[in-house]
């Protein structure tokens, strides 16, 4: 990856698509920024539109491509996919997304591309797993934005709780992107104050606590049953990771890596913290779980683990 002249192409020019890339006119991340999407048009209207913008944030070349121009992009960000519709589960959308997402890596593994992958079609988790496998890329250069956008959902939430600015707030959503993921409370802290301990000064039960996780897993429901979509949250979730790649941050951020005996799991990708630069995820960071977590993590990966065997058979 040169430092100088770094190359983004997005896969999907959708509602999370298009913020994405807006997200990424706005930071001024890349020199130049290649859209793909079935419709052409809207790939160029948009890229016309987004160029537009650049006089204000940073000179890049924004435009609509085909395949062959991953060749020598350094970063590969598939949003590419159908998304949930109201009543629908991330789960619900394997087997369509599974099809679209062979159709993806195909040309991109043919066009010689050999940077970094980063998934956010959903079920993301499992559709990362699959776009690993169909790669046959190393598996630290496969990534899933996982829990990335659930643990902001909880960091607001846990801000507003506590009345303290979501920046401050280190807690992680772990596990699937999904129905079965899980706040891991043990671990989370303010200000380097465990947050259990703040809870109990401020007299928050366990139970507010666990009222709060689920209102994080059933955030994007209430989204889309209100605006029929989410994009903003997740397309800035991968922006963040997009930094960290592009400028080889060693940040550590929850997204979803394989799992190599962290956790005792293996073959699946998962929500976790990993340090992630220009290399992918140079590491898992295995957060530490109490008795409620490991049974949460260990359902979550069932769950993962039985629907990718069934969508990748
Ligand atoms: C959400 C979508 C990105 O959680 O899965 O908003």
């Amino acid at each position: 990856m040169s430092k100088n002249h770094q190359k983004v192409v997005l896969v999907g020019d959708g509602a999370v698509g298009s913020s994405y890339a807006y997200a990424m006119v706005q930071q001024g991340l890349a020199e130049e920024f290649a859209i793909i999407d079935l419709s052409k048009e809207r790939t160029e209207g948009d890229a016309l539109d987004l160029e537009d913008a650049t006089p204000f944030t940073a000179p890049k070349l924004v435009y609509a491509a085909d395949y062959d121009t991953c060749k020598d992009a350094d970063l590969v960000v598939i949003t590419a996919g159908a998304p949930q519709k109201p009543g629908e589960t991330r789960l619900d959308l394997v087997d369509k997304n599974m099809k679209i997402m062979k159709s993806i890596i195909e040309p991109i593994k043919a066009s010689g591309f050999d940077g970094i992958i980063l998934v956010a079609a959903n079920p993301v988790d499992i559709l990362t797993y699959a776009a690993q496998k169909f790669s046959g890329f190393p598996k630290h250069k496969v990534i899933s934005s996982g829990t990335s956008l659930d643990s902001a959902r909880l960091r607001v939430a846990l801000a507003k709780k506590f009345n303290v600015s979501p920046v401050d707030v280190m807690a992680n959503i772990l596990g699937e992107h999904g129905d079965t993921e899980f706040a891991a409370y043990s671990s989370a802290t303010i200000g380097g104050k465990p947050l259990l301990d703040m809870a109990k000064e401020a007299g928050v039960s366990m139970d507010e606590l666990l009222q709060i996780e689920d209102e994080v897993r059933h955030k994007a429901y209430e989204i889309i049953n209100r605006k029929g979509a989410t994009y903003y949250g997740v397309a800035t979730a991968l922006m963040r990771i997009s930094r960290a790649i592009l400028r080889d941050e060693n940040a550590v951020l929850p997204i979803a890596a394989p799992m190599n005996g962290e956790y005792g799991l293996d073959d699946i990708y998962i929500g976790t913290p990993a340090v992630i630069n220009a290399q992918g995820i140079d590491r898992v960071i295995e957060v530490p779980l109490d008795e409620r977590e490991t049974k949460a993590m260990a359902a979550s990966a069932k769950t993962l683990k039985e629907i990718a065997t069934a969508g990748m058979a």
